[in-house]
This record gives structure tokens, sequence and C-alpha cells, in this order.
């Protein structure tokens, strides 16, 4: 289905659960969650109605986020009914991977199609203080495990924090030489209440590839063309098996070409990422639910309004609440 700016709305991201087994500063307060009450969640049977519906409408993709998909009951049985709805044609999960050594296999055999995973740093310490919970070296065995059980195309998704892990931008990038895995460097967004980092932590993403070019050479770097319905700009180093991606949300925004609508766990609809407009699906019958997500379609405003430092996200939500 297209919205009033005439944009194919395909792709639809479905957030699991609020809770996560981490604390990323720039995402939830240390205190986690305030956990809502279990009635005001969707329930396993009212996400599979809405993606069925969604579907009729025109949504072929989805991806499962959180907080961490991977901590929600039933994960794996939820990947293999949505890969039997009629339409879906591709199933995608973002997850921080400390669980993926467990459940890659199976994942895997539930035909779970992608896997993007969060990842900030490559060193242990620093690891323990943006994530607050956790040890580099879960992540780095689900990421493993990952590509043992075959899954291909994955992604690391780097939050580019600057005086945090600007120093090891190199250190990513050189990743995608050796394994077929794409790094892509995302700008910080200003969430609603998320940790205040300063204003040098908002890096731009050329600078990132300023950076990359200037180590491995301007010969050694070709831009790639961009992927469908992606949000990143895509480059590689020369014979790499990887790409390196840029997601530039806060300097140089892709609202033009977004082809997204989201879908909170307490079951509400967000036509955008940064606005505080939500539609409530939670309770809805299939055809009150077809009504919604239409009107959610039509209510994508055309952008939103400008991200820096000084002038947050309108989101209302932190990201956990959202799913990214
Ligand atoms: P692919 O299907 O592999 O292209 O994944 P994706 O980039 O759609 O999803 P992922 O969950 O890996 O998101 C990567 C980053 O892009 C996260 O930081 C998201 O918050 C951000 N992002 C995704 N969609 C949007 C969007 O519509 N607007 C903005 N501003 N950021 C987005
Ligand atoms: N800015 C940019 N990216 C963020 N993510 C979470 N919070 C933020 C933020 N404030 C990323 C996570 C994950 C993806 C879904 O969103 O790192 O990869
Ligand atoms: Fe958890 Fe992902 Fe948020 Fe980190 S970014 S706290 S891993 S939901």
């Amino acid at each position: 289905m297209r919205d009033k700016y005439n944009r194919e709305i395909k792709y639809l991201r479905v957030s699991l659960t609020e809770l996560c087994n981490l604390r990323c500063r720039y995402c939830m307060p240390y205190d986690g969650v305030c956990k809502k009450k279990h009635e005001e969640m969707m329930t396993e049977e009212e996400t599979i109605s809405a993606i069925r519906v969604a579907a009729k409408l025109g949504i072929t993709k989805i991806r499962l986020t959180g907080g961490e998909p991977l901590l929600k009951k039933n994960i794996v049985n939820i990947v293999s009914n949505i890969k039997k709805i009629d339409g879906i044609e591709e199933v995608c999960m973002t997850t921080n991977a400390v669980l993926l050594d467990k459940y890659a296999n199976d994942l895997k055999n539930a035909g779970l199609d992608r896997i993007n995973i969060s990842l900030d740093t490559l060193k242990e310490d620093k690891f323990k203080y943006i994530t607050r919970l956790g040890n580099l070296q879960d992540t780095l065995n689900g990421l493993d495990k990952a590509l043992e059980v075959g899954f291909k195309k994955i992604k690391i998704n780097t939050v580019l924090i600057g005086g945090f892990n600007d120093d090891e931008i190199v250190d990513f990038a050189k990743i995608t030489i050796d394994k077929p895995i794409d790094v892509r460097f995302i700008e910080l967004m200003p969430m609603y209440d998320s940790g205040d980092f300063g204003e040098k932590a908002f890096m731009p993403y050329d600078k990132a590839l300023e950076r990359i070019i200037t180590y491995f050479g301007n010969d050694n770097i070709e831009k790639s063309e961009n992927a469908k319905g992606s949000v990143a700009k895509l480059y590689k180093i020369k014979d790499a098996k990887g790409h390196l991606g840029f997601i530039s949300p806060v300097n140089n925004h892709f609202c033009a070409e977004c082809n997204r609508i989201r879908l909170t766990a307490d079951g509400k609809l967000k036509p955008c990422l940064h606005s505080s407009q939500e539609i409530v699906i939670k309770g809805l019958s299939e055809d009150e639910m077809e009504k919604k997500i239409v009107e959610a379609i039509y209510a994508k405003p055309e952008k939103h309004d400008e991200l820096s430092y000084v002038s947050r996200s309108k989101s209302n939500r932190n990201m956990n609440e959202i799913g990214g």
C-alpha cells in the first residue's frame, strides 16, 4: 500500500518486548523499563494477527526487534508462524546476540532469513561500560554461531559515539575484509530519555567515512549501489567480503525513501520513529486492525523533525520501547 506521499510501505518492524538483558546507555535507563502490566502487552496471537492483516495490505518484510527479541518466550515458534503467513517474503531480526549461541540453529530451522547484530565496541571493558551489564564474548559467540549455522548477509550495527568508539571505526571496517558481514555505522539518535552523551558524541556519518578513506586510501574504497528499501549508504573496501554502511538519521535523513511502519510490544502502531503519534491495535479484531493499519500508513508524516544534540526525538519513548 502507498502512503500520502506515494511511498510504498512494505516493511513492518515488530517490537516483541521492551525488556532487554543489556542496558545500552543510548537506548534505555539503567532501571530498565517501567514494566508494563502483562495485560497491556500484545499476545503472541495478536501479533500474528496483526502481521497477517499487514501482509494483506502489502507488507512483505518483517523485522523482529525489542528490547531484545530473544527474551520473548516462544520466539522460535513466533518466527515459524510468521513464515507461514501468505505474502511475507522475509523475516529478519535485530538482536544483541547475547542469546544467539543458544537460539541460532533453531531460528535458522524455523526459517528466519536474516540477522542484524548490535555491537558498538570490540573491547571488553568498553562493552561492559556501554551496555552496563554485558560481556563482549557472549555477543561474539552469538555472531560466530550465526555464521556457523549458515545465516547469510549478517549485519553488525555500530552506533557511532564520538569520544567513545570513534577510535575503533577502522577496526570495525576491517571485519568486512575477511568475513561476509556488513558493518553499518549508525548516527546516534537523541531519544526521549536516553543517556546524554554531550554534543561531541553526535558524530556525522561522513566523518566516519572520512577516517576509513584516510586509513585504507581513496582508491581502495568503492561506492556500492544501495540495497533496495535499505536506509544505509553502502561502500566496500576493495576485495572485501562484506560492505560498509552508513545510516544517517541525524545529518542526512532518509525519510523520502521510508518504506516502514512499526508495531510496539504494547500494541501501538507508530507511523514514524520520531513522532509521538500512536494508533492502538491491542485488543482489536483483524477487521478493526486492518482499518488501523491503513490509518497508520496514511498518517505517515513526510519527514521527521530535525534531530540534533539540542533537538531530541519527539517520539516520547526510549528506543527499547520502539525497537529502532
Ligand atoms: P535491513 O533490513 O538489514 O536493512 O535492516 P534495518 O536497517 O531496516 O534495521 P535495523 O534494526 O538493523 O536498524 C538499523 C538502524 O537504523 C537502527 O539504529 C534503527 O533505529 C535505524 N532505523 C531503522 N529504520 C529507521 C527509520 O525509519 N528512521 C530512522 N531515523 N532510523 C531508522
Ligand atoms: N541511536 C541510534 N541507534 C540506536 N539503537 C538503539 N538506540 C539508538 C540510538 N539512540 C540501535 C541499536 C540497534 C538498533 C535496532 O537500534 O544499536 O542495533
Ligand atoms: Fe538492549 Fe538493544 Fe537497547 Fe542495547 S540497544 S539496551 S541491546 S534493546
